[in-house]
This record gives C-alpha cells, structure tokens and sequence, in this order.
C-alpha cells in the first residue's frame, strides 16, 4: 500500500525542522498578542465556495468535495481564513472585543498537480487579525514574517506587495481592466474569457504563457486606488522602510483567492523553482460582514510549511535528538533492574533506552554507539554482585563506579549537570 498522489509522511528523520520552525512561529505570535486557534478539517463547502470565490482555481477545481450520507455538501479545508472568518462570526467573538489575533498550523488539501514544493496536503502556519483597519497592522504582519524568516537564518526571501484598492475604487479599476481585457480578447484562453464576465481580476493570476504575456500591460490596480487606500499603502510602505524590511512593489500581483481588500502580499524565494511563494496574506476587510457578521476589518497570511522546510533543508540538515543515556544490561536480573531505573529516568526527563533482546555486551555498546548516547550505564552480572554500576561518559571515555543506592538520583545528576 502507497500513500495517496500529492499526499505524504513526514518522518521522524526530518521533524526535526518543522518543530524548529513551530517552536520559533508561536513564540513569536504569542510575543505579537496572538492566541492559537484550532478549526475543524471539514467544512460546508459552501463556507469556502462563498470566501475564496466561485470563480478561484481553489473552488473551481482543487477542492476535495463529497456528499456524506446525508448529502451534504462538505470540503476539506483548503486554507484557514475562511474557518476563522465562521468561527469568529458563530462564537460572536465580536461582541466581548472585536480585536482579535488568532494563529494556528494544520494540513490543507487541494487537488493541485504534484511537483517539488506543492502537494495535494500541505501545511500552513496561519494568523489572522480581526477588528483593526490600521495600516500599522499590515506592516506588523509583514515584519513578523520578516523577524521569523530571520530567526531561522534564512535569507534570501522578499516580500512583494500590492494593494488592491477597496469597494469605492475598484468599480473604476474594473471598467479600465475590462476595456483593456476587450481589446486582448483573441489572445486569451478560454479560461479567462469565461471569467471576464463573472471576475475578471482573477484573469490577473492566469498561469497560461500566452495570457501572462498578453497581460503585460494591463492596468493595475495601483494607478486606480482612491485617496484612503493610497494613504492606506503609504504608511505600510513608509513603516517597513522604518523597520528594515525588504519589499518590491509588485503591479502584478493579485493572489489566488477572492477575499483580499487593499494590501496583499507573498514573501518569495529563489531556491524552490516554480513554487517561489513560502508564503502569502493580504486584508480582507468585507469577508466578516459577507459571513453574517458585523462589518470587521480583517487581515492575516500563511506560511507554507513544506515550502520553509524545504528551503531550511537546503541551509540546514535536520538535528536527530541524541540520547542521554543507554543501559548496557546483562543477565535477567540485571534487565529488570535496568527496565526499573529507566522508566524513572524517563519520567525525570532523562532520555533512556535499553534493549531486551538478550544481545551481547558487544553488540548493546554497538547499539549504543548508534543512538549516540552520550552515557552507557553498564549493569553486568559481576558488578551487581557488587551492588555497583559502571557510568562510562561516551565523550570523554571517563567511568565512574556508582553505588545502586540514590542510582536514579545520581545519573540525573551527573546527566543533567
Ligand atoms: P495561499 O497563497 O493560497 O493563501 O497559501 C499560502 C501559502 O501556502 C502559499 O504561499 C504556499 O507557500 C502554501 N501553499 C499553497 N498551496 C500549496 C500546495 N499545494 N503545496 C504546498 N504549499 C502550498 C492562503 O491560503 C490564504 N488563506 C492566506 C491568508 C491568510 N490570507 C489572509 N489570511
């Protein structure tokens, strides 16, 4: 049996950096007043249809869907956002304090083609900012993709923004990309002419080389923002500027999902080949209300997991944990006694292991060796004759004789030291 296309195991050989990276993300979204989130995995499907957009590739082509027995209609969660948004709105979380910073990591599915770094389950690292419209924020939320990038050494990495304008300037902005998609309309795809009337903003992010290059000139969204949403971008420029974060102005760039308002972003590397974003955000200040809730300003990214791990990989090779200590026991008595001591040591947080297959002393050292303990406990026949154990310090090849009385306290304090 093989694991599903597009979906795989992460090994315990390589879950060394995805702790990494989760220890470093929550420390850092808990010192930003963010509180972590958990959502289900299954959703209505309608939830996503109604926050990505019908007319997105997610909704149109990549989401897992299926009836369940009583026919209905439900989706594993192809991002988080839109679980937030409902899970904001049912709790009426908006109603004790509409300011709220959620951050959470799980596996998202979408039927997308396989290649390196895009899988059919992925991971993301999440946040998610409700009830602040300040320009501050976006800023914040960028620098803290920055700080975190740079916290795991990785360089390399740029943050490429856009605003998309918001309600009062997009009607303009629309009528002057139509007018311009009408005279390009013989060299666009098929795809694209049938979303020129239902969301033609989409036609932007077509990956088809012959719209891309059609589309080159197309009016943006920049040269059409009103006076708020100018002000509005110039402040997150001005303040990253302040902070020391890289970021181009990117025209181009429009994201894959229906929701964003004003900034929107994708920090990009030049290492992963075709999958250059490791991660992407942008504001979504109607989605709320359009949810059933009160009108709530609301702004988040996520990270791609894999992708970061994928990009740590090439700077860094995954730490194996090493072993405190491994006991080297001979002869049943001097099994069961050492089974004892172990569990105590692990319940002390002493990293132990033994091996109960009545090996010989040769071969346990040997097994020692390949743990990479930094400790061997020798417990042979001879020496419990004598109520002793033999400590041997693997680095330093120094042994110490130990008295089986306080044994436990002794080897944690020695190991621990
Ligand atoms: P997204 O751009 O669709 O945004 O996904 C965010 C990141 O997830 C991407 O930049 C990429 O690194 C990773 N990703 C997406 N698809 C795959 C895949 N098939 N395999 C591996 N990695 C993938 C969102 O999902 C929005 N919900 C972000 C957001 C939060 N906007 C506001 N709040």
């Amino acid at each position: 049996m093989q694991t599903i296309r597009g979906f795989r195991d992460i090994l315990p050989e390589t879950i060394g950096l995805w702790q990494k990276v989760e220890k470093e993300a929550t420390q850092l979204f808990e010192a930003f007043g963010f509180s972590e989130i958990r959502i289900p995995i299954l959703e209505k499907t309608e939830l996503f249809a109604r926050s990505i957009g019908e007319a997105t590739d997610i909704v149109e082509k990549e989401m897992y869907t299926f009836e369940d027995r009583k026919g209905d209609k439900l989706t594993l969660r192809p991002e988080a956002t839109a679980s937030i948004v409902r899970s904001y709105v049912q709790h009426k979380m908006y109603a004790s304090d509409p300011v709220r910073k959620f951050f959470m990591t799980g596996p998202m599915f979408r039927r997308e083609r396989p290649q390196k770094g895009r899988y059919r389950q992925f991971y993301q690292i999440d946040a998610e900012v409700f009830g602040i419209d300040s320009p501050y924020i976006d800023s914040q939320l960028i620098l803290i993709l920055h700080e975190l990038f740079k916290r795991l050494g990785l360089t390399g990495l740029s943050a490429h923004i856009n605003s998309l304008g918001c309600p009062d300037c997009r009607p303009a902005y629309q009528k002057a990309l139509l007018e311009f998609l009408e005279s390009k309309k013989e060299t666009l795809c098929e795809n694209c002419l049938r979303r020129m009337d239902k969301n033609p903003l989409r036609i932007l992010d077509c990956k088809v080389i012959e719209c891309k290059g059609a589309l080159m000139d197309a009016p943006s969204t920049l040269d059409h923002l009103c006076p708020a949403c100018t002000d509005h971008f110039e402040t997150v420029k001005r303040t990253l500027e302040i902070q020391g974060v890289d970021f181009m102005v990117d025209k181009t760039l429009v994201r894959g999902l229906d929701y964003y308002t004003r900034t929107a972003w994708e920090i990009q590397t030049t290492t992963l080949g075709a999958q250059s974003a490791v991660a992407g955000g942008g504001r979504y200040d109607k989605l709320v209300a359009e949810l059933g809730g009160p009108p709530t300003p609301a702004i988040g990214f996520a990270i791609g997991f894999d992708r970061l791990v994928e990009v740590l990989e090439q700077i860094e090779a995954p730490k194996e944990k090493p072993l405190d200590l491994f006991i080297v026991s001979l002869g049943d008595t001097a099994v069961e006694k050492a089974y004892l001591w172990s569990c105590e040591l692990n319940r002390n947080n002493v990293r132990t292991e033994l091996d109960f297959r009545g090996k010989s002393m040769k071969a346990l050292m040997k097994r020692a060796d390949k743990l990479k303990a930094s400790y061997v406990l020798i417990a042979g026949e001879n020496e419990l004759a004598q109520n002793t154990v033999l400590l041997r310090n693997m680095a330093t090849t120094e042994q110490v004789s130990l008295k089986l009385d306080h044994l436990v306290l002794d080897l944690i304090r020695i190991i621990k030291k």
